[in-house]
């Protein structure tokens, strides 16, 4: 499929909210999503993902404080390449990754949807041809990237049976697997009336795991399995991310992200 063809199928969503507070005092007057993961704002990577996949229409969402900033550093599209397009809309609260999701509906249209954690970093090519054949699976699944790590209880966690998410419990004191959940996610359309009947957790948001557990719970969440999967959201995972893409220059060359740059 080429970049427009997947573009009108797919909408590409990329969330950048939250209020970092992991990262602070960083994150006082910045977005978590902007801070340096070695040479490029954080957000380029998890975009780099997105673009990379061939789609080009996306949805950017990020809390008020922050939007001039983010749209300070990303424009309008046209710096990543020919037809690239981003729209932006603003989480006034940070109430969840499932909550922001919700905020995409007018822009997906009837679309399926790829979402993504801007925190995120992954050096794997595996989402481009998952998502190709996700755009065209009839009836449309909801897929995970699932990647192995040794202390998963701070994420989402996978409870697989026979070769199946069953489960996914998110940061469970005695994880199921050592099958982090990472924050890309492959939605059909119906995700946005499944985020309607979620209600708030403990921390007061809509989990996206609670979003991945309906498609669960109704035989309808596929995964892949990733490797050199990183969320920076958190000072020593992202000091871990920033050595990771100081030593592996080659995997992040400028083409995989600010597609101008590809010539
Ligand atoms: C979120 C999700 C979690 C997922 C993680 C991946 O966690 O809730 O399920 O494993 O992103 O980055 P958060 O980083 O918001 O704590």
């Amino acid at each position: 499929m080429t970049r427009t063809a997947l573009s009108n199928h797919v909408a590409g969503i990329l969330l950048a909210g939250g209020s970092g507070t992991r990262m602070r005092p960083l994150t006082r007057h910045r977005n978590k999503h902007l801070l340096p993961v070695h040479m490029r704002p954080m957000i380029d990577y998890a975009l780099g993902t997105l673009l990379g996949a061939g789609l080009s229409d996306l949805l950017v969402v990020t809390g008020r404080q922050h939007m001039g900033q983010v749209v300070d550093v990303l424009g309008s599209g046209s710096e990543y390449g020919d037809g690239v397009e981003f729209t932006y809309r603003v989480q006034d609260e940070a109430r969840g990754i499932a909550d922001a999701l919700a905020l995409a509906r007018p822009f997906a249209a009837g679309r399926r949807l790829a979402v993504m954690l801007a925190d995120n970093v992954l050096d794997d090519d595996t989402p481009r041809e998952a998502i190709a054949a996700f755009a065209r699976a009839e009836p449309p699944r909801a897929v995970s990237f699932l990647a192995e790590v040794d202390d998963p209880s701070a994420y989402g966690v996978a409870r697989l049976e026979d070769g199946r998410i069953v489960e996914i419990q998110e940061k469970p004191a005695v994880p199921p697997s050592k099958l982090a959940v990472t924050g890309l996610y492959l939605y059909p359309q119906d995700a946005f009336e499944l985020i309607e009947t979620l209600v708030p957790s403990q921390r007061g948001e809509l989990e996206v795991s609670d979003l991945n557990n309906a498609y669960a719970r109704a035989g309808r969440l596929d995964h892949h399995l990733v490797t050199n999967w990183f969320d920076a959201g958190e000072p020593e995972p992202w000091a871990r991310t920033c050595r990771y893409v100081q030593d592996h220059p080659a995997h992040f060359g400028d083409g995989r992200f600010r597609l101008h740059e590809e010539a």
